[in-house]
């Protein structure tokens, strides 16, 4: 009886998640705590991890009334596509997969494959990290079998995330096979000249378990005998040799600077994202919320008619969080950690419904503050910043 009543007082905890922290709080019971120290912790002092979050709230939303949108039922309102990369890709929720590590941490059976199930449920993009556990091949040959019998009408694309190594020729080859097998576009990852100081990992002397490996990185003819490292000497020229071998859209992930902002334009890349890679790169550094505007108005400086997309990701938690980024001008944002949370709680479907209360709590704020349409949330002018609204003008 007491057996009973206690498996009942379980399901009910494991149905009542009803936000991205609920997601977090499980996921923190069931991970072992090296696993849950690698993915939620930052660096040095953790500032800018604990910022991203608080900047969103520190941003008040300023809705406006008598605006009927009930013409937008939210289903449709958020469906109305966004359109990236020069229109090139459309999504029904400008929400996008960040590329985190080694998903068979977070769900041993399954990994990167139960992520990709759900980023096509959703038809949104899932980018994938240079150090997925699984092989690229096989996360685009799920994502292709999961859309042709399940999900025929699914927008849903892969992206590729780039470590440059200083093994130029790995590098060159994860580009090839990534092209080859159908990812549509390339995002290099530029704030990992070397690694942050991850006091938790060091603490935990953090390594992967026998069987989870960096499966792309993995040489067929010998499990050991790659030798690879991030290039620390990466710069802008590098960007002509990636352009050089590959005819997919690039796009730099983890620019903070407007003058980086401005020089990404400069280079012709098709998008940029926002980052501080969520506060694991350097501690202290401005939460990529408050960098945003700034980089906004760069962009739209340097070139008139810019067709350059400008993503943000770090500290995304909430629909008005997701709301407040395409105000300040983002074109979408990408989640990370939330998206471990779910597939450590319940694989595929617990991504699929961290996937849907974002939906959700985004149709409900853009109702609440009078957007009828994705267009209307840069347009209404519903931000105050700081106690003024100054920063919202761009
Ligand atoms: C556990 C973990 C692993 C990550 N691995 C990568 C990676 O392999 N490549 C990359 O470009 N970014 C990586 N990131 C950074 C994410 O892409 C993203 O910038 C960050 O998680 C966004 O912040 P959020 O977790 O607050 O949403 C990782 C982040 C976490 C938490």
């Amino acid at each position: 009886m007491d057996e009973t009543y206690s498996a009942i007082e379980e399901n009910k905890k494991v149905r009542r998640l009803l936000n991205i922290e609920d997601y977090h709080q499980r996921a923190q019971q069931i991970l072992p705590q090296m696993t849950y120290d690698f993915y939620r912790t930052g660096s040095d002092d953790q500032v800018t991890l604990v910022d991203n979050q608080l900047a969103y709230r520190r941003i008040k939303l300023r809705p406006k009334i008598f605006i009927d949108v009930s013409s937008h039922p939210p289903s449709n309102s958020v469906n109305r596509h966004t359109k990236l990369l020069n229109s090139s890709v459309t999504i029904s929720f400008p929400c996008i997969i960040a590329p985190t590590a080694v998903h068979c941490l977070a769900n041993r059976e399954h990994g990167e494959l139960a992520t990709v199930r759900a980023a096509v449920t959703h038809s949104t993009i899932m980018c994938v990290s240079t150090l997925a556990s699984t092989r690229m091949e096989s996360i685009a040959e799920e994502h292709r079998r999961q859309i042709k019998e399940h999900y025929p009408q699914s927008y849903s694309q892969l992206w590729y995330q780039l470590y440059v190594f200083k093994n130029r020729q790995l590098t060159q080859q994860l580009i090839e096979r990534a092209e080859r097998c159908g990812y549509k576009a390339v995002v290099i990852t530029v704030d990992l000249c070397v690694l942050g100081n991850r006091e938790c990992d060091i603490h935990n002397d953090f390594a992967l378990p026998d069987g989870i490996r960096a499966e792309n990185l993995i040489d067929d003819t010998d499990d050991n005998a790659f030798k690879w490292a991030y290039d620390s000497s990466l710069s802008w020229k590098d960007l002509g040799w990636i352009r050089s071998i590959t005819r997919l859209p690039l796009i730099v992930k983890g620019i903070l600077h407007p003058d980086d902002a401005r020089e990404a334009v400069r280079h012709g890349v098709q998008g940029i994202v926002v980052s501080n890679h969520g506060g694991r790169q350097l501690d202290t550094s401005q939460s990529a919320i408050e960098a945003l505007p700034d980089i906004i108005r760069a962009v739209r400086s340097e070139a008139k008619n810019c067709e350059m997309d400008v993503y943000i990701d770090g500290g995304i938690r909430r629909g008005t969080d997701i709301l407040k980024a395409l105000a300040l001008g983002a074109k979408a944002v990408l989640v990370g950690r939330p998206i471990l949370w779910g597939l450590a709680v319940d694989g595929e479907k617990g991504v699929n419904n961290v996937l849907q209360i974002l939906k959700n709590e985004f149709q409900t704020a853009m109702m609440l503050s009078g957007c009828q349409t994705i267009e209307d949330i840069s347009k209404n002018d519903i931000l105050v910043m700081n106690g003024n609204n100054n920063e919202s003008k761009l």
